[in-house]
């Protein structure tokens, strides 16, 4: 299951919804950069990195080797999530996913203020330089918080490069080592119980003939190689990313879920085609309580855009689609869907790969009508008005995939199921 847009396209209720039928749920990239508010008989519970699929007893949730780890703030979501009453055995920990360590941060922060008007918008959790230092070989991996020896070793030798580089270029303060060796341990040892190496999890549910459910952070529209460079986060939330970060071939997945919100939504930096301003804008913020899980940010909102839609059916091979956040759109007297952008006097239906052009690109819209009505208590498609089927049909017709459910609000009961995304028979609402 992926996010088809910028992120926050409502992936944490959809997870909790396809969980109920997973044996095991993957978290394949990403750290706490990554927020979903989860929402059980009305009580809000938000998650940073452990899968939602913790919320049922059966379910087993890795946080794979493609993950970062910020240990601190994982051990933060099992407190919460031992408060609130929840079983957290069914939770492993890969050994090999790295550790943001608070060098990271500190560095993703000074990196930020020093770019100054080009700065990527960042949530300012460590993950890029996290990432940076998983590909430069100088990593802290999970399994070193479990051995005292190891930890020292790489940690020293890190550190003192970080440090030159903290003070000297941006006239920060040293981070001393020994503290971290000390914080970092204690985090080993309670973390400990849940480490393991989850491929061999994954691989043993597999040859059983279990459902494995893996799971994307943010979305296709910032990933690393193929979103919108350089305003994208560090990692690879595509469906391709999935066989990476888990350690599977792409041959065991047979089918993958695209959730899109019913419009546009993005946090941080960078071009955003149909973004939108003034009274609707405002609408689709406070409506769609557009506040980000992780940083408390506003989102940026703006019309549904086809274009990277179907973009993000092509790089992610969606067979299905989950269309989130419908009812927020229930009061509009009209909606706008952007079909494709002029470029440069051109009309182009393709998502240009090119940053400065997808900067230019500015939107064609069809517009529809609105349905004014609420949409938040239906439960099948025909209690949907039909101005809402409508609009619907017309997004799985312009962006090429069926719908497979539709979500109405955050309650898991408000949800119409058009199909089962797992073991349907690949058809749902289609009408291209
Ligand atoms: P980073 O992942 O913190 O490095 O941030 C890079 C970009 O990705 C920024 O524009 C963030 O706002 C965005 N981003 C990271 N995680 C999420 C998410 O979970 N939802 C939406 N945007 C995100």
């Amino acid at each position: 299951m992926i996010g088809a847009q910028w992120g926050d396209e409502g992936k944490g209720k959809i997870t909790d919804l396809l969980s109920s039928s997973a044996d095991v749920v993957v978290r394949y990239q990403g750290g706490v950069n990554a927020g979903h508010t989860i929402v059980v008989d009305g009580k809000e519970l938000k998650l940073h990195l452990i899968p939602s699929g913790i919320l049922y007893a059966d379910t087993t949730c890795l946080i794979g080797s493609g993950t970062v780890v910020d240990p601190e703030e994982l051990i933060k979501e099992l407190d919460m999530l031992l408060e609130n009453g929840i079983d957290t055995t069914g939770l492993q920990l890969a050994s090999t996913a790295h550790v943001t360590m608070p060098y990271h941060c500190l560095l993703d922060e000074v990196m930020e203020e020093k770019r100054g008007a080009r700065r990527i918008g960042t949530t300012g959790r460590g993950i890029g330089p996290t990432y940076s230092d998983k590909s430069e070989r100088t990593g802290i991996r999970v399994r070193d918080l479990l051995d005292p020896t190891q930890l020292r070793d790489r940690l020293c030798d890190v550190l003192e490069l970080k440090n030159e580089i903290l003070q000297k270029i941006y006239a920060a303060e040293p981070i001393d080592p020994e503290v971290v060796i000390s914080d970092y341990l204690a985090y080993g040892e309670r973390l400990a119980p849940y480490v393991v190496d989850c491929t061999r999890t994954i691989h043993a549910a597999a040859r059983d003939r279990k459902n494995l459910l893996f799971e994307g952070a943010q979305g296709t529209l910032l990933d690393l190689d193929h979103g919108t460079y350089p305003y994208v986060t560090s990692s690879n939330p595509v469906s391709g990313g999935a066989c990476i970060g888990a350690g599977v071939g792409p041959t065991l997945i047979d089918r993958v879920i695209g959730v899109a919100k019913a419009y546009t939504t993005r946090v941080g930096e960078g071009p955003f085609p149909t973004e939108l301003e003034g009274s609707v804008n405002e609408h689709l913020t406070d409506k769609g309580k557009e506040i980000g899980t992780t940083t408390g940010r506003r989102r940026r909102c703006g019309w549904f855009d086809a274009v990277i839609g179907r973009y993000a059916v092509q790089v992610n091979g969606i067979d299905c689609l989950a269309i989130t956040k419908l009812d927020v759109l229930d009061e509009l007297s009209e909606i706008k869907v952007c079909v494709a952008y002029a470029l440069d006097g051109q009309r182009i239906n393709h998502f240009p790969t090119d940053a400065a052009a997808f900067a230019r690109c500015r939107p064609i819209y069809r517009t529809m009508p609105g349905w004014r009505s609420s949409t938040s208590d239906c439960r099948s498609l025909e209690d949907l008005p039909r101005t809402a089927l409508s609009y619907l049909t017309y997004l799985a017709d312009l962006i090429e995939a069926p719908i497979a459910i539709v979500s109405l609000g955050p309650d898991r009961d408000q949800t119409i199921l058009v199909e089962d995304p797992i073991h349907g028979p690949k058809r749902g609402l289609l009408s291209h």
